[in-house]
């Protein structure tokens, strides 16, 4: 069995700078819910400064139509948003950071050890499931290629916060399948593969084969995003998670998902997304 969270109503649409009406994100969510995913990745309880796109979060949440089975997520930076993610009634929160301080710094405004700090209190009271992020695992825009060894140490220092599962980003899509294989060979026999899920996003197109050798090496859980939407702001020149379409074409009835309620709900959002940039 294959898991896929979809991310799409949250990385899909964070960077969009043109405001998603939310009756539309609420369709697009529960468009996603009959497609037959576990998880879903809603919204951002994040500073609305910082992510306008997804200030409707709370609103989002009231609407959408929870379908028994799925659990609803939604990114907490700190105690504010887990306050406002407590009473959206959450039923897991994701907390990120990154191996890498310049990206930790221009994404949450703090250094890695400050981002551990200010969601110690937010892991150690939350009530609720936890995710842990490690953004740019392979490579960041800002440093360049991140040392594993600093990956396994920031991942060390989420889970001791009390995550109950990692998520390891490559933010910027630039990860070769031996880099994966490299990092898992660390992670996987210290963490187990069942507590990690891969987090591609696809700018070089190399997502698909992360994610092939990645199962190679015994991992089930992975993030997606409907017809391979967006970024993340924070990160110049990164475009979208990896298709879900794309896992579901390489995964199969492993996945679980219905292929034509995907594409339904990928149909749905389409419209209201700025256009791709040109190719070249
Ligand atoms: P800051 O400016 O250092 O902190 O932001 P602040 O406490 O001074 O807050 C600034 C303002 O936001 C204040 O309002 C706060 O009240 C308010 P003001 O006093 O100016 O009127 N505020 C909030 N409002 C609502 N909800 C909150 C909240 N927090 C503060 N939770 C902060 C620090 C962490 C808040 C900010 O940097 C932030 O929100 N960053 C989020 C950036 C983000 O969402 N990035 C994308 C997600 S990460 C990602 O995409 C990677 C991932 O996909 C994995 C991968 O691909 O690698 C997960
Ligand atoms: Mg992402």
């Amino acid at each position: 069995m294959i898991r896929i969270t979809e991310v799409g109503p949250r990385d899909g649409l964070q960077t969009e700078k043109t405001l998603i009406p939310t009756d539309i994100k609420v369709a697009f969510v529960d468009a996603l819910s009959a497609a037959g995913f576990e998880e879903i990745e809603v919204s951002s309880f994040v500073s609305p400064k910082w992510i306008p796109q997804l200030a409707d979060a709370g609103e989002v949440f009231a609407r959408i139509q929870r379908r028994p089975g799925v659990r609803y997520l939604a990114l907490v930076p700190n105690q504010a948003g887990l306050e406002r993610a407590r009473e959206a009634q959450v039923d897991k929160i994701a907390v990120f950071t990154a191996a890498s301080e310049t990206f930790t710094r221009r994404n949450i405004n703090a250094t890695i050890a400050e981002s551990l700090e200010r969601l110690r209190p937010v892991v150690a009271t939350a009530g609720v499931p936890v995710r842990g992020y490690v953004s740019t695992a392979f490579h960041c825009p800002y440093e360049g290629p991140i040392d594993p060894a600093a990956v396994v140490r920031v991942c060390d220092d989420v889970m001791a916060l009390g995550c109950d599962e990692l998520s390891i980003g490559d933010t910027i899509g630039k990860a070769t399948p031996d880099e994966v294989s490299t990092l898992l060979d660390r992670l996987i026999p210290r963490f187990g593969a069942d507590r990690l899920v891969m987090h591609f996003h696809d700018t070089f197109g190399r997502a698909v084969a992360n994610a092939r050798r990645s199962a190679d090496l015994g991992v089930t859980r992975f993030d997606a995003s409907a017809g391979g939407i967006g970024g993340c702001p924070y990160a110049p020149g990164a475009t979208g998670n990896v298709a879900t379409q794309a896992l579901v074409d390489l995964f199969g009835t492993a996945t679980g998902i219905d292929r034509a309620q995907l594409d339904r709900a990928s149909g749905l959002i389409a419209p209201y997304l700025r256009p791709a940039p040109p190719a070249g």
